[in-house]
Parts: C-alpha cells; sequence; structure tokens
C-alpha cells in the first residue's frame, strides 16, 4: 500500500466514524462506535497496524496524516458524549417534573357527632361551676336504676321505665355483693333508663361535695317517633354537700339554660314528680321556636321542658352511704337529644343514630 492510498482510507475512515458518531442516538450506543473505530481492537487500530508495510520513509508522515485525525475523532467523541448526556438529563428533567401549581388532594375533615358535640357545651358551661364527669355503666342492676333510687318493684313509676333485660354479666356475683339483694323476683340485669344511678354510684364513692355530670345512653320501651326514641341519650348532674338548697339549683340551671339559649331566655320551674328527688320540678324554658307566642313546637303553651330536677331524696343519700341530716343535695337529668335538637333545630331525633352522612357532615 502506498502513502496515497493509505491516506484516503484514513479520510474514508473518519468520514465513515463521524456519521456513526452522529448516528449514536444514546450513551451506549455511542460508546460501541468509539470502540469499534478508536478502540484497541478498533479500524483506526487495525489500519495504522499496516503502517509497516510501507517504506520507511513514509512513516513518520503517515504518523502526521493519522494523529490529527485520531485527535479530531476523539474530540468528536467527547462532544457527542457531552450532547447524549445533557439530552439525557432533558428527557429525565422532563419526566420528573412537578407541578406545583397543581391543587392538592382535598383532606376530609371528620366532624363531632351532634350528641357529643352537646355534651361537651354542657361540660364547658357545668364545668366552671366544678362539675366534672362520673362514668356509669349502661348496663345496670335493678337495685342500681330502680330499687335504691326509691322505686321499689311494684312502684307504678316502672311503668314508664320498662327497658330491656339481659342474662347476667359473667362477673355479677363479683360485681353485686355489696348491693343489697332484690326485694322480689326480677331479673337483675337490665338497660340503664336512665343515667341516675350514676348518683346512687358516686355518693357510693366519693366524699361530698360530689359535683359531677353522668353523661351516656340509655334505654326504653317506647314507641318510637320522631321525638322519642328506645335508645337515646341523657346527662345526669349531682351535688351533694352540706347546706345544699333549692336556689343552688334554681341558679345553676338558670345559668345553664342562659349559656345554651341566650341570656335573656325566661325559665321556669314547675312542680313534677319522680320517686328519688323530694320536692320535684320540670324546669322548663320559653319555647325557642316562638319566643312565648305558642306554636306547634311547644303545644301551644309557649314553654319547652328541658330537664326535671329536684333535691335528692333522704332515702337515695341514705342508699349512698351518707347521712341526710348532714348532707344536702340537688340532681337534675336531661335528655342530651332533646338539648342537641333545639340548639341545631333538628326536627327528628332518629337522625341521631341513623348514621346517615348528610346529617352527619352539616355539624
Ligand atoms: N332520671 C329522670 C328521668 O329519666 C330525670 C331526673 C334526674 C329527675 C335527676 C330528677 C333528678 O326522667
Amino acid at each position: 500500500m502506498d502513502l496515497e492510498a493509505f491516506s484516503s482510507q484514513l479520510t474514508a475512515l473518519r468520514d465513515r466514524a463521524l456519521t456513526a458518531l452522529e448516528d449514536a442516538v444514546d450513551p451506549d450506543a455511542l460508546e460501541e462506535v468509539a470502540s469499534a473505530y478508536l478502540g484497541r481492537k478498533g479500524e483506526l487500530t487495525a489500519l495504522l497496524s499496516g503502517i509497516g508495510a510501507l517504506p520507511a520513509a513514509d512513516r513518520p508522515r503517515v504518523g502526521a496524516l493519522a494523529n490529527p485525525i485520531r485527535q479530531q475523532l476523539d474530540a468528536a467523541v467527547a462532544t457527542r458524549r457531552e450532547r447524549l448526556n445533557s439530552i439525557a438529563l432533558e428527557v429525565r428533567l422532563a419526566q420528573e417534573r412537578i407541578d406545583v401549581t397543581m391543587p392538592g388532594r382535598a383532606l376530609t375533615r371528620g366532624s363531632l357527632h351532634p350528641i357529643p358535640e352537646t355534651y361537651r357545651e354542657i361540660v364547658r358551661v357545668l364545668g366552671r361551676f366544678g362539675f366534672v364527669t362520673f362514668d356509669s355503666p349502661e348496663v345496670e342492676t335493678d337495685e342500681l336504676n330502680f330499687q335504691l333510687l326509691n322505686i321499689p318493684a311494684d312502684h307504678p313509676a316502672r311503668d314508664l321505665w320498662d327497658t330491656i333485660y339481659v342474662e347476667p354479666p359473667a362477673s355479677d356475683a363479683a360485681t353485686a355483693t355489696s348491693l343489697e339483694a332484690p326485694t322480689v323476683e326480677a331479673p337483675r340485669w337490665l338497660l340503664r333508663t336512665h343515667t341516675s344511678p350514676g348518683q346512687i354510684r358516686a355518693m357510693r364513692e366519693m366524699r361530698p361535695p360530689i359535683r359531677l355530670l353522668t353523661p351516656g345512653r340509655c334505654y326504653r320501651h317506647e314507641a318510637v317517633d320522631a321525638s322519642h326514641g328506645f335508645e337515646f341519650f341523657q346527662v345526669e348532674g349531682l351535688m351533694v354537700d352540706e347546706g345544699t338548697t333549692m336556689a343552688h339549683l334554681r341558679g345553676l340551671l338558670d345559668e345553664f339554660a342562659h349559656a345554651l339559649f341566650g341570656a335573656e331566655r325566661p325559665t321556669r320551674f314547675r312542680p313534677g314528680y319522680y320517686p328519688f328527688t323530694e320536692p320535684s320540678v320540670a324546669f322548663d324554658i320559653q319555647c325557642v321556636v316562638c319566643d312565648g307566642s305558642g306554636c306547634s313546637a311547644c303545644g301551644r303553651s309557649g314553654w319547652m321542658t328541658i330537664l326535671g330536677a329536684g333535691m335528692v331524696h333522704p332515702v337515695v343519700m341514705r342508699n349512698g352511704g351518707l347521712d341526710p341530716e348532714r348532707y344536702q343535695g340537688f340532681a337534675f337529668g336531661m335528655g342530651i337529644d332533646r338539648i342537641a335538637m333545639l340548639r341545631h333545630g333538628i326536627p327528628d331525633l332518629r337522625a341521631f343514630l341513623a348514621d346517615d352522612l348528610r346529617f352527619l357532615e352539616r355539624s
């Protein structure tokens, strides 16, 4: 091979290599092309190894021709490599791009059911007077629900408070030994008909002064309608101390009614009857719908009864282990459902237990 042929092969090789480099579309392809031409076993290397066949005088000239071409190709590889890397980066950036202006996923917030919400409000108001929550069980004994509250087995008041009787829990013997035996044959365990058994439990557990609120679910035999449930919520209030009078009860309930239904709302006591309080009262507020003029919500009377109350009966005081000569107390019981209905204008108490999200999400 003479110098001229060598030189033209070299140029041809260069042109092919340059085209191949331009055609390499990703870094892997590029490295393949680079080693096919410039690697240890590449074409350029192979061509240059033929240099030995040339006359000795021509060899330096071949070197002078080949070196710039190798440099040119090395530079072309480097340029192409850089270009492909920057394309790859651009592609990645485009793929990983985050649109920070995109609206986020909305978080749905829960809300309190109107019953606990109303109970919290009751605690907020009465808590300022020192009343604290005292829990009492829903499954109760006949003694605590009735007998110790001055309602013997044959008492007519039981007709108002019929309920569901249940099998005794396994721990019956353990929990009930401190209580008197039932006076007549009657199922001992029931679903409580009111929160008043909490009065006895509290008096037996703590010493006066006592100021507590017992909230929770109660059960009664009821024909269910918009204002009666067989399952409903009450909160019991109890205060026991030396020198407690009905005036304290009246003052407290006024504060309560004014906090929940407006400072100007008139209130009144009416005589009432409960076996476990003496005297007993019904506590009324002026109708929140008609403000006293008389409407269907208040049975045209202009008043709404929101709770029953009275002075703790001496028999109940004694059943709670306290001396009625020394201590006096008052108690009150109200339907949380009813208070919640009045506060929020809820027309039907069945909504509280129906689990309808449209209702629950509005509170
Ligand atoms: N326990 C009574 C009821 O369920 C309410 C009440 C409680 C009355 C405390 C007087 C005192 O109707």
